[in-house]
């Protein structure tokens, strides 16, 4: 792969695929990490003199649709900027008038197409809509990690239109943490810590990872599903029935032959209802009592993953411990962003999605080696499969 400082670009058209979906309340940009983001590669193509394209999707829209139009992101952009340089909105992404702005385009200008998803050729990966968006480009970018796993026209399928492609400082770092410094070389010892509510949107990455950690920690609602599968009684808590707790046992099978310890909750928080009314328990073990729902890691469960992540060279994370939403079952989400951030001697990555705006709600992203701007992304990666906006700037 190239990156975008291995190319000329003055005077170029410089075409960069940034990940602008951004959470939205009404008008306004509630997070904008994203944007903060992207802003090392913008600067950079403006500094050498290119004429800077970016183009992004926002949110799941059906054909145009003004409550998600790009130009709310434009005027945070522009402040992000720091007001240095004009941010002009195209109110399409493809067409003769955006052809027009692109070749009016002065130096220190920036031009956001409006959002790609208002084609649905965008997300059909189809082939003209992606020659005319090739046809604005005379050097493509890609800083979009968050929608690598998605083939999309702006992702691949203008790709092979543009001559030259490169990616960008975002995507750099995130291959750079999740690829070199997690899946292929990590320090050991290496422990993983996965989370969130169900085992089967977990399974590619937990088989991915057993082999390679020292130790894999679980919380979160999955967890109960794993303790199901070996007999243990949950309560109401939420599991996944049927086959996914065969499948639990099967993941705690491979772990076994592997002799990788996958660890789970030995205590809990618990209550009988899930927004936390009513009276909050401590169990004083892995045993959910029947009327009630485990909706956090307990104290005992939380000081034996604080002490794995401290002796770790290597910590990854995706997923919540508990729902971390209702502050009484925050503990134990808080307790491991706590653990990771203290641990100075180790890398510490937060695989995107639910964990990254909990670290970043609870204040510990800035201490973090890194912190994904991937939600699907970055779990797709952690799977160990090529991505397609990845595999797309791979040159042959
Ligand atoms: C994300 O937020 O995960 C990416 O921007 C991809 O969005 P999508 O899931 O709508 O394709």
């Amino acid at each position: 792969i190239r990156y975008i400082d291995d190319l000329q670009l003055t005077g170029k058209r410089v075409f960069i695929r940034v990940d602008f979906n951004v959470p939205l309340e009404g008008r306004r940009v509630t997070d904008d990490t994203r944007i903060r983001e992207a802003l090392p590669t913008i600067r950079r193509a403006l500094e050498m003199g290119g004429k800077v394209i970016l183009a992004s999707h926002l949110g799941r829209p059906k054909g145009a649709d003004p409550k998600l139009s790009t130009v709310l992101v434009a005027e945070k952009l522009a402040e992000l900027l720091g007001g240095k340089h004009e941010v002009i909105h195209a109110d399409d992404c493809v067409g003769d008038n955006v052809k027009k702005q692109v070749n009016d385009l002065k130096a220190g200008q920036v031009l956001l197409l409006e959002n790609l998803r208002f084609h649905k050729e965008e997300e059909a990966n189809d082939e003209a809509f992606s020659r005319e968006l090739a046809a604005l480009a005379d050097v493509y970018v890609n800083d979009a990690f968050g929608t690598a796993h998605r083939a999309h026209a702006s992702t691949a399928g203008m790709v092979p239109f543009v001559k030259e492609k490169a990616a960008g400082f975002l995507m750099r770092k995130e291959i750079e943490y999740l690829g070199d410094k997690v899946l292929r070389n990590p320090q050991k010892p290496f422990v993983a810590i996965l989370g969130g509510s169900k085992v089967s949107d977990k399974i590619k990455v937990i088989e991915s990872l057993l082999p390679k950690v020292d130790a894999l920690l679980v919380g979160g609602a999955m967890a109960y599903t794993f303790l199901k599968a070996q007999g243990i009684e949950v309560g109401k808590s939420r599991v996944e029935e049927g086959d996914k707790l065969a499948l639990a046992a099967k993941l705690l099978d491979t772990a076994k032959r592997l002799k990788t310890p996958l660890v789970l909750p030995i205590d809990h928080i618990v209550c009988a209802d899930p927004d936390g009314k009513g009276p909050v328990q401590e169990t004083p073990d892995q045993v959910v009592p029947a009327d009630m729902m485990g909706l956090d890691i307990g104290p005992k469960t939380r000081a034996m993953y604080t002490q794995r992540i401290r002796d770790a060279k290597t910590v990854i994370w995706n997923g919540p411990m508990g729902r971390f939403e209702v502050d009484k079952f925050a503990e134990g989400t808080r307790s491991v962003a706590a653990a990771m951030s203290i641990n100075k001697d180790a890398v510490t990555v937060i695989g995107g999605g639910d964990s990254a705006a909990a670290v970043e709600q609870m204040g510990y992203a800035d201490k973090m080696s890194h912190v994904s701007t991937g939600g699907g992304a970055s779990l797709e990666f952690l799977e160990g499969q090529p991505l397609p906006g990845i595999k797309a700037l791979e040159t042959k």
